[in-house]
């Protein structure tokens, strides 16, 4: 990958605009973030207010390195340590005990903090020059597909985000791994590159979810990142026939698979993502984006393999499939209800 870094003129503009409590859009290594001074209220709501997302919604403060971890966390358990000093900078988000100083509308009111330290080379640069905590959730609208390039966030926000530091495509392309380190055991919230295997090498046990239903940690959230067109996830031996018979009466039909097409099948637009999870992960949003701009009726994704690796992308495509199974309650082509 080539190491992109932003010029000065860059980064000063996207530190006046922070200071001024303006939000900035940047990529990380997972996806791009919209970032605001985790200290300015009006910046955060701000977020809030661009992205329609719920205010109980909690963020995630990056920061350049450990260094400043006191300012926003009361205590680091000791399996918190181990993990930063392995996956830190990286894909990794801890929950952890929050310092008194943190504002609600980071923490969502709780008693926790979600913290990372991104390792792409323009966060680095962009966190280390504004000398603090910027909260970012992913740059997209509540419940939308996350963005991977800077177009993306472009497409999402027009110029209503003034400020986007292009950093190229995101190298992994698909949310950080979480994990909520606040408690007696270390908890999977959000699955990422970071895989449980990964984790229980350093930490020994680590229990899969949230304790609690609680609206505000991701894991008890079905519906998100989802195109606008419904989606479905269907098996692989199942995939050819669906797309076809779909696609019978004249409807445009969108496939993300993980192989070439059995035959050739017209009105159906059919994206071979291939077999290997990292290009699959990488490509995944760029890919759903593509097919929601055809036209189609109905996005059909191949499931993908019963396999650890494979856990992050199963999660994306399920919820994915969750919003148009809930939107599409009593329709006959609700996912999971096809022909
Ligand atoms: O890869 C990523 O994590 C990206 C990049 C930009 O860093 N950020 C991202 O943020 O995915 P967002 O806001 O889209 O997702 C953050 C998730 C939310 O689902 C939120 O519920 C959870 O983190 N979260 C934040 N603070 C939490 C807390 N104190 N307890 C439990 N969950 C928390
Ligand atoms: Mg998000």
């Amino acid at each position: 990958m080539v190491t992109v870094r932003a010029t000065q003129l860059e980064l000063d503009t996207a530190v006046q605009a922070l200071r001024a409590g303006e939000v900035v859009a940047f990529p990380t290594e997972t996806v791009y973030g919209l970032g605001a001074n985790a200290q300015h209220a009006e910046a955060l709501q701000r977020v809030f207010a661009l992205k329609s997302r719920p205010r109980n919604h909690p963020l995630i403060v990056h920061l350049d390195s450990p260094r400043f971890l006191h300012r926003w966390v009361s205590n680091m358990p000791v399996a918190a340590e181990k993990l930063a000093a392995r996956f830190w900078p990286g894909p990794l988000t801890m929950v952890l005990p929050r310092a008194d100083k943190v504002l609600d509308l980071v923490s969502g009111g709780q008693t926790t903090v979600a913290v990372r330290v991104p390792s792409h080379p323009m966060a680095q640069q962009l966190l280390t020059a504004f000398g603090g905590g910027i909260a970012a959730p992913s740059a997209n609208r509540y419940g939308h597909v996350s963005p991977t390039r800077a177009e993306h966030v472009r497409d999402e926000f027009g110029d209503a985000v003034p400020v986007i530091l292009d950093g190229g495509e995101c190298k992994l392309g698909l949310e950080s791994t979480i994990v909520d380190c606040s408690g007696d055991v270390v908890r999977l919230l959000r699955p990422g590159s970071i895989s449980l295997t990964q984790l229980r090498r350093v930490v020994g046990d680590v229990q899969v979810g949230a304790v609690s239903n609680s609206p505000r940690v991701p894991g008890s959230q079905q519906a998100h990142y989802a195109p606008v067109t419904p989606l479905s996830v269907v098996p692989g031996g199942d995939l050819d026939r669906l797309a076809d018979s779909l696609s019978d009466g004249g409807q445009r039909v969108a496939v993300l698979a993980q192989r070439p097409p059995l035959a050739t099948y017209q009105y159906v637009t059919w994206i071979n993502a291939g077999s290997r999870v990292d290009a699959y992960a990488h490509d995944l949003y760029a890919n759903l984006r593509t097919l929601d701009k055809v036209g189609c009726a109905r996005i059909l994704v191949q499931e993908v393999p019963d396999d650890e690796r494979w856990d992050a992308v199963r999660d994306r495509i399920t919820r994915a499939s969750a919003v148009a199974a809930h939107e599409d309650a009593g329709d006959s082509m609700a996912a999971g209800v096809l022909p």
